[in-house]
């Protein structure tokens, strides 16, 4: 399982030399923090009755009287209680007299394009749509896609369908049609929502194109709904394909939303795991909407009425579902919904959005931070910041040097940082510190979040001492926990629960430092995370060997300066494939990343394909990914004794240093 290292060597070193830094919380925000410093006793002395005071805070059209069922591996949290997810992030908003707070100012991508949304313009919009579902047969229990850019109507949907009881699945917009139709055949979609398009870096990319290629595959979806967003021209298929202004816009803004029992399943997310194949992820209402509220005020430190809260990720991800909708609308919150990329409209944009809505809280990836950070201090010191109070960061772990730039020039050494690790499976923030209590390390993210149990193990599941590194586990179910994967129990006990008997192992590695506190070190399986991306190397390989070609692939991640880990594919042709000449190699290599792109999405091209004769195995037959590993990033060759043929490797290495990387 773990053959690899998860950091590169450079990092774990500055990892070190930053380990004895530490930064206290500004005591002005401390002395008036959501969380205070009794709160991990209070959560520790009675773990669910914490759970469930947080619970409490939720509007339940039924109380509930059990806190949690947990049947290993299986839970339900609150199970008796009824509720409406939908009803908790809005509704209930407007009926307590804030129908003319904002709920997001969003910002498109083109300068200037912006709109602001109030709760009762929410209300409203999300009733209409809710209304148009209805009319079009959506019932609850019924899957819906949805495939959009970042613009209102992708929240309104997904606010729509949990409204009616109906699980949303949203695919990021830069997957592929055939990524999408895989998706929507898995959880058997009846109706997909889209746009025409949407804007991406500085132009209009398409949308409803790669929706009409995917039905082809998808017999099951009767109806799909379209925004228009960039005004280009579409396909149609008459029966089939709705506009939403003809549809949504002209329906009824009043909608009657009725309770559903807390375990309603509210979404899938599919994620990459080891295998081909995505994991359709199953969250469901009252323990998720409970675990990303209370994350959300306490880690953040938000106070609704005052504050104005940005998440900078796409809604296509987990960190958008939950920080973005559901979390901030749970509570009330102000958001900044950004559409576009942070190069867009120059590369000060995102300093003008945070200096222009006044943001007090914002929450990104290390990959945007190492890419503001390439851009130079002067950029964000020409503008002002000082609204900022919290900075967050998610998605991988965050070296050191990039956690001190954001403190700096961002945070202008004022705003603790959070480092939030968590997963799609955790539906929220797992280990995090808290910004009034805890003392923070750059790089590290601390402590579990009260009410979580976490652990450091060893590989046969003993709990590393101080100083020590191992497999991060968590040792007790949470309220926003997966509830299983779409279709498949067999999988999701595997997957999570069988690697260390009665604990769910979430994949990544981890170490105690000396004070016990935690530092995550990246998967330890075969999934690579690009700019916060999961990404399975199998995947990939699998897209390279559909190529005719093709004969065999191995699928690195190798580390890289901005994006965290690259992509680097070793590939073999087939006997017949002549690749003669440096313009022949260069076509098919080309040729290649595109057909990457076109299986999965652009995001999943390979930084670097390296043509190469054999690829190294085992006497066995097994690739030894962990010597590809090594030659991806010009390190000394580990042991290589098991090697078949060594000279395999040392032809690899000999291409690579010719062939120079090739940009993505
Ligand atoms: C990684 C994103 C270190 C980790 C919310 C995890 C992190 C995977 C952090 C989940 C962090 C996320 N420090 N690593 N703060 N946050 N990760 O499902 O490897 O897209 O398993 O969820 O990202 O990625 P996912």
């Amino acid at each position: 399982m773990s053959e690899h290292t998860p950091t590169s060597g450079q990092q774990a070193l500055s990892a070190l030399l930053h380990e004895n830094r530490r930064f206290d919380p500004p005591p002005e925000l401390a002395a008036r923090a959501n969380a205070q410093p009794s709160i991990y006793e209070e959560a520790a002395a009675d773990r669910l009755a914490w759970w469930a005071e947080q619970a409490r805070r939720l509007d339940w059209d039924t109380p509930f009287s059990t806190v949690l069922e947990w049947d290993l591996p299986d839970a339900k949290w609150f199970a008796d209680g009824r509720l409406n997810a939908c009803v908790n992030c809005v509704d209930r908003h407007v009926a307590a007299g804030k129908g003319s707070k904002v709920a997001f100012h969003w910002v498109g991508e083109p300068d200037g394009d912006t709109r602001t949304i109030t709760y009762k313009d929410l209300l409203e919009e999300v009733s209409r749509a809710a209304n148009a579902l209805e009319s079009l047969g959506v019932k609850a229990g019924d899957r819906v896609a949805i495939y959009m850019p970042m613009i209102p109507e992708a929240v309104v949907s997904m606010l729509a369908c949990a409204r009616i009881g109906a699980p949303h699945s949203v695919v990021f917009g830069g997957f592929s049609a055939e990524a999408l139709a895989s998706r929507i055949l898995d959880s058997d979609c009846q109706v997909v929502i889209t746009a025409d398009g949407g804007y991406r870096r500085g132009a209009a990319a398409a949308l409803k194109p790669h929706v009409d290629e995917a039905l082809e595959q998808c017999p099951t979806v009767r109806a799909v709904l379209c925004v228009r967003r960039t005004g280009q021209d579409v396909a149609w298929i008459e029966g089939r394909d709705h506009w939403w202004h003809d549809t949504v816009e002209t329906a009824s803004s009043t909608h009657q939303a009725q309770s559903f029992e807390a375990e309603q399943p509210l979404y899938l997310m599919y994620t990459s795991g080891t295998t081909a194949k995505p994991k359709g992820i199953l969250h469901t209402t009252g323990g998720y909407l409970t675990h990303v509220a209370a994350t959300h005020r306490l880690i953040f430190d938000v106070k609704p009425d005052e504050d104005v809260f940005w998440t900078a990720a796409d809604i296509g991800w987990v960190t958008g579902h939950s920080y973005i909708v559901y979390g901030p609308l749970a509570n009330g919150t102000t958001s900044v919904l950004y559409e576009g990329t942070p190069t867009a409209g120059g590369r000060d944009r995102w300093w003008r959005i945070v200096e222009d809505y006044k943001v007090n809280i914002l929450y990104t990836a290390p990959t945007t931070i190492r890419t503001l950070m390439k851009w130079g201090e002067d950029l964000p010191a020409a503008h002002d910041l000082s609204s900022l109070r919290v900075l967050g960061s998610v998605g991988e772990p965050i070296n050191p040097e990039a956690w001190m730039w954001y403190r700096k020039n961002v945070g202008r050494t004022r705003c603790p940082i959070v480092d939030t690790w968590w997963q799609t499976e955790t539906g929220g923030i797992l280990i995090t510190p808290l910004p009034g209590i805890t003392s923070t390390k750059p790089g590290a993210a601390m402590r579990p979040f009260p009410g979580i149990s976490a652990e450091v193990v060893d590989n046969e599941g003993k709990p590393v001492g101080n100083g020590e590194g191992g497999y991060l586990v968590i040792t007790e179910p949470w309220p926003g926990m997966l509830r299983g994967i779409w279709g498949d129990h067999d999988r999701y006990v595997s997957t999570y629960w069988s690697r260390f008997p009665g604990v769910y192992f979430a994949g990544d590695g981890a170490k105690k430092d000396d004070d016990g506190d935690l530092w995550l070190l990246g998967r330890v399986d075969d999934v690579m995370n690009i700019s916060g991306h999961r990404i399975s190397t199998t995947e990939v390989e699998h897209a390279l060997v559909g190529h005719p070609s093709v004969a065999e692939a191995a699928v690195v991640g190798a580390s890289d300066e901005t994006t965290g880990q690259a992509i680097v594919a070793f590939v073999t042709v087939k006997g017949n494939v002549q690749v003669e000449n440096e313009a022949a190699t260069e076509a098919l290599v080309d040729e290649l990343r595109n057909t990457v792109a076109t299986t999965i999405g652009p995001i999943a091209k390979p930084r670097q394909i390296i043509l190469t004769p054999e690829l190294p195995k085992t006497r066995s037959g097994k690739i030894m990914r962990r010597l590809l590993r090594d030659v991806a990033e010009h390190r000394e060759l580990g042991d290589v004794t098991t090697l078949m043929d060594p000279t395999v490797v040392n032809m690899i290495s000999e291409k690579m240093t010719a062939g120079g990387e090739d940009e993505a």
